[in-house]
């Protein structure tokens, strides 16, 4: 292992570093004798310590004009546009993204920066009419108080942007828990939030594992210093996070995993299809939320389709992420094991194609045209799988990893149930040419998000961006629907009358001749 020159990174809290904790290596998946930085995980009194360092200073910063907390995400999106090499590079150094994709997310944070920057001028309530005379409503948007924020390790820096970014405007205070998987990215990430100028304790960092998190994360919703929770996840995780926000009646944003379909009709064209498919299925290792898991091709296209697509991915550069490949590594070691058991759910009338071997790509399990040395680091071999039925286990189930199952159906009514069967609902693609097609599919399709003729993944950063079952709770993120998480509606009234006027009682009437007819 190489020498670390550098101190573990820790959790920073109300502006402070908080020391102690268990020391845990941030490899580099690539190169897995490279230690990227270490770090200390934090204990749960750390995470409820940063929840109460929060609540001390979420009121100051909530009175902060929010104009001025404008220029704050305005100062961010220009020091992450002025790092964005340097970050990008440390995304793919620590989770192995190829460098095309860590500079489009960082590319994100920045989106997510210029959309939000002028909400500080908007964050608009309404004047609404009354039904007396003399009398005034409004409506305001209120910050919640204080979100805790857990990310995942596939995005490191874009989806964190997600929440953190319109929190922050919104007038809240964040205890941000980073994935265990890149914590120097996060600790980069909030270096920039830092630097931008907001108040110790307005964003507070914690690095620990997921268990430590969830006691911190229950302590803290005891206690009472923690008011809303955003989770990228599993949808395990979710599940158990949405039970103890219930309990305490708080409705968490969750964005949870995905087996979204791309079905191919007779009428696509292929070639587009193919392109779609290779980069849904396969970019970022499979390891989006958003990555396709099944296509489901027209029986008319099918072995066309099929034969296309395996070729495509056959003939794909993979290997080393600072070089021009499709995919590199695994994010670490747990995806990478976690993957691996997946391929169990391969069965005898299952037909794989689309690479040399199946499994990890090793000097001994070679991938014809591998860059660079394959036993440096956590690679897997792509896998098609032709053959997919809706009684497979691997229908049904989320493979963050690279492996996109093959479906054939003979009508869109059959697409579109194959599509829904998972039960998940997050991404949905559908290649047609035709305008009613791809109108009935969106219509059917239970997904939150849908594509026609373009990728599962790749969702613009201010579009509403989140899934229904068991994707998620109906959340939405991005854009200016992520501001009803962020915010709660406080309506005012206001009687100038200067007497009682009671509401339905005290209303005037219109008198109208009901029983004229022409
Ligand atoms: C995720 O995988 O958690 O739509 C987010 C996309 C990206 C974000 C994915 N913009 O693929």
């Amino acid at each position: 292992m190489t020498q670390i020159q550098t101190p573990a990174l820790a959790s920073l809290v109300g502006g402070r570093r908080a020391d102690g904790g268990r020391r845990q290596a941030s490899v580099d998946p690539a190169h897995t004798d490279e230690v990227v930085a270490e770090v200390l995980l934090a204990e749960p009194a750390t995470f409820v310590a940063a929840c109460r360092a929060a609540s001390e200073a979420q009121p100051g910063w909530a009175a902060t004009p929010a104009p001025v907390r404008g220029r704050a995400i305005k100062q961010l999106g220009r020091l992450v546009e002025d790092n964005r090499e340097a970050l990008a590079r440390l995304v793919t150094r620590e989770i192995g993204k190829p460098l095309a994709e860590s500079r489009g997310e960082v590319q994100e944070v920045i989106d997510t920066c210029d959309f939000f920057l002028g909400e500080g001028r908007r964050l608009y309530g309404q004047t609404v009419p009354s039904e007396m005379p003399d009398k005034q409503l409004f409506t305001f948007r209120q910050p919640v108080g204080v979100a805790a924020v857990v990310t995942a390790g596939n995005f490191p820096v874009a989806v964190p942007s997600w929440y953190l970014v319109p929190a922050l405007l919104c007038g809240n205070a964040v205890v941000w828990k980073p994935a265990e998987s890149a914590p120097a990215t996060a600790e980069a990430l909030a270096q920039l939030c830092w630097h931008a100028g907001l108040p110790d304790g307005v964003l507070n960092l914690v690095q620990a594992d997921g268990q430590t998190t969830f006691a911190g994360l229950e302590a803290a919703l005891d206690a009472g210093v923690l008011d809303k929770v955003g989770f990228t996840g599993s949808t395990a995780v979710g599940r158990r996070i949405g039970e103890l926000c219930g309990r305490h009646l708080q409705s968490p944003c969750l964005e949870l995993g995905g087996k979204n379909p791309l079905v191919v009709m007779p009428d696509a064209d292929l070639d587009l299809a193919v392109e779609g498919a290779l980069f849904s299925g396969f970019g970022t290792a499979g390891q989006r939320c958003t990555s396709l898991g099944t296509v489901i091709a027209h029986e008319a296209v099918h072995g066309e389709f099929l034969d296309r697509f395996a070729a495509a991915v056959e003939g794909a550069r993979i290997g080393d992420p600072f070089r021009d490949v499709l995919y590199g590594p695994m994010i670490d070691r747990r995806f990478l094991d976690r993957f691996l058991g997946w391929l169990d759910l391969v069965r005898p009338h299952h037909r794989l194609r689309g690479s040399s071997g199946t499994g990890r790509i090793t000097a001994a399990n070679p991938r014809t045209g591998f860059v660079g040395d394959p036993d440096d680091g956590l690679y897997c071999h792509p896998t098609i799988v032709d053959g997919v039925t809706a009684d497979d286990e691997l229908y049904g189930t989320e493979t963050f990893g690279p492996i996109v199952g093959v479906a054939a159906c003979a009508s869109l009514d059959e697409a579109v149930a194959l599509a829904n069967g998972p039960g998940y609902g997050l991404s949905a693609a559908i290649y047609t040419r035709d305008p009613a097609t791809a109108f009935r599919f969106r219509q059917g399709v239970g997904a939150g998000m849908v594509s026609v003729n373009n990728s599962t993944s790749g969702a613009e950063a201010h579009l509403p961006f989140g899934g229904n079952g068991r994707s998620g709770n109906g959340s939405r993120q991005s854009g200016m629907w992520v501001l009803d998480q962020f915010t709660r509606w406080q309506a005012l009234n206001w009687d100038y009358a200067g007497r009682l006027q009671k509401a339905q009682m005290d209303v005037a009437d219109v008198e109208g001749d009901g029983a004229f007819r022409l």
